[in-house]
């Protein structure tokens, strides 16, 4: 695709329903006594993979290709059928890891496996907790890379410190306590997303928070749950991130999730001096929402570490490209989580920008940018990672001179994305 500085940018984006959210309806429907109706699940080739992989652990659900209306019909929590085959999770670490947590608590044999970069993504983070708990796994190179083998059996309780903050690992975890003897615990290290505590107690898990402690007890059984999904903040920050540091824009992006342990973005915007106003603030299927008016921003440089990390891991790349338009140097630190996402986001985002001609330093844990900094036009490669196509077509939009994006994958979280982006920017700004 081929991009290039708009005049101006006016737009109102109903921006796609969040991912993680989606992720969990179906996999917590599809063990829970009831049928759901999962409204405004995203359509994205991510969630089609868990999607997928259910239906082949016998799970029916009715979502016809291009519909974001799904139906789950739930099995009961001990209603799952080995598949005959390999379950293929495709690039998502979600799909991976919250399926071996479930997997962990059913006495069948599964195999999960994935692309390229799914097959190097670590696995050990949660193939540890769940072998702790009683599960057999075993995986390639010392157990850490996928293709997964599990077999689930007769699990007990742990309490668990994990030495990452990581939703996925939390839930694998929480939902092979659901199968466990006595109590299950998991401590994370600061707070990561709270999407799997939410719609577990929507269904009458025996849960509690404590802190940076979630406990979660043996469940009876779950009660299907209809959901209404939120816009996803992550799909959001590409917009958030064109209309502050664009000279002539405006967006209002509606119904966003605006959950606080996924703000970080808000956050580290605001501190920068964005002009950003949540306005409608409402809830949807248990998430708090509302729609967010962005406009063109003089900003300065910021800081980012600790707690903020994992609240913004997804949009840090997006915070490296704000940096190269604010005054001063920005620091990224505690993120080397992004080493280990879809690509090594600290070498991606630093190639990528570097190449359009920012002052960009690489950080073992993140990086540092010098702004503010003209951007010129370059080729961009996302090597497949979605949040890296986002970020060379965003760039594109804030450089002089035109941008090749190769190899977006925007279809794993985004398939609207190029549609979008033409829309925002009246068609001027995008070819290809
Ligand atoms: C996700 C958790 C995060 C995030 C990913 C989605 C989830 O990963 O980066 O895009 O839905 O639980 P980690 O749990 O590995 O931090």
């Amino acid at each position: 695709m081929r991009v290039s500085r708009p005049a101006r940018v006016r737009a109102t984006i109903h921006v796609p329903p969040d991912k993680s959210v989606s992720h969990r309806a179906l996999i917590f429907n599809a063990v829970a006594t009831g049928r759901a109706t999962i409204e405004r699940i995203l359509d994205s080739d991510d969630v089609r993979s868990t999607a997928q992989c259910l239906a082949a652990l016998g799970v029916p659900i009715e979502w016809p290709e291009g519909s974001q209306v799904a139906h789950v019909t739930g099995q009961g929590l001990h209603g799952l059928f080995e598949a005959e085959d390999v379950l293929d999770c495709g690039n998502s670490g979600t799909t991976m890891r919250l399926l071996l947590g479930l997997l962990a608590g059913h006495p069948i044999l599964s195999v999960l496996t994935g692309d390229s970069s799914l097959r190097s993504r670590p696995m050990g983070r949660v193939i540890a907790p769940l072998r702790a708990m009683g599960a057999s796994l075993a995986a390639r190179r010392g157990d850490t890379l996928a293709p997964v083998v599990v077999k689930g059996g007769s699990l007990r309780g742990i309490a668990y410190h994990s030495p990452v903050a990581s939703a996925q690992v939390k839930s694998a975890v929480l939902l092979a306590g659901l199968y466990a003897e006595g109590e299950t615990a998991i401590t994370e290290p600061s707070r990561s997303r709270d999407h799997t505590e939410r719609l577990l107690t929507a269904m009458g898990a025996p849960l509690a928070i404590d802190g940076l402690t979630v406990r979660v007890r043996p469940a009876e059984r779950l009660s299907a749950v209809s959901v209404r999904v939120p816009g996803d903040i992550s799909s959001a920050a590409p917009w958030l991130v064109l209309g502050v540091c664009h000279p002539d824009a405006e967006i209002v992006l509606e119904g966003v999730n605006v959950n606080p342990t996924r703000t970080g973005i808000l956050d580290i915007l605001r501190a920068m001096g964005a002009d950003l106003e949540l306005v409608e603030e409402r809830t949807s299927g248990g998430e708090p929402v509302a729609d967010i008016v962005v406009r063109s921003s003089q900003l300065r440089a910021t800081s980012v570490s600790g707690e903020l990390v994992p609240r913004a891991i997804d949009e840090l790349p997006l915070v490296a490209l704000a940096a190269c338009f604010a005054e001063g140097t920005t620091v990224v630190r505690d993120a080397s989580e992004l080493r280990v996402k879809e690509s090594d986001r600290v070498k991606a985002v630093v190639d990528a920008l570097g190449r359009l001609g920012a002052e960009i330093r690489e950080r073992e844990d993140g990086f540092e940018v010098d702004g503010p900094v003209r951007l010129r036009g370059a080729r961009v490669h996302a090597h497949g990672d979605h949040r890296i196509g986002m970020l060379g077509a965003i760039a594109g939009c804030l450089a002089e001179g035109e941008t090749e994006v190769l190899d977006d994958a925007v279809g794993v979280s985004y398939r609207t994305f190029w549609d979008d982006l033409r829309t925002a920017t009246s068609s001027e700004a995008v070819s290809g």
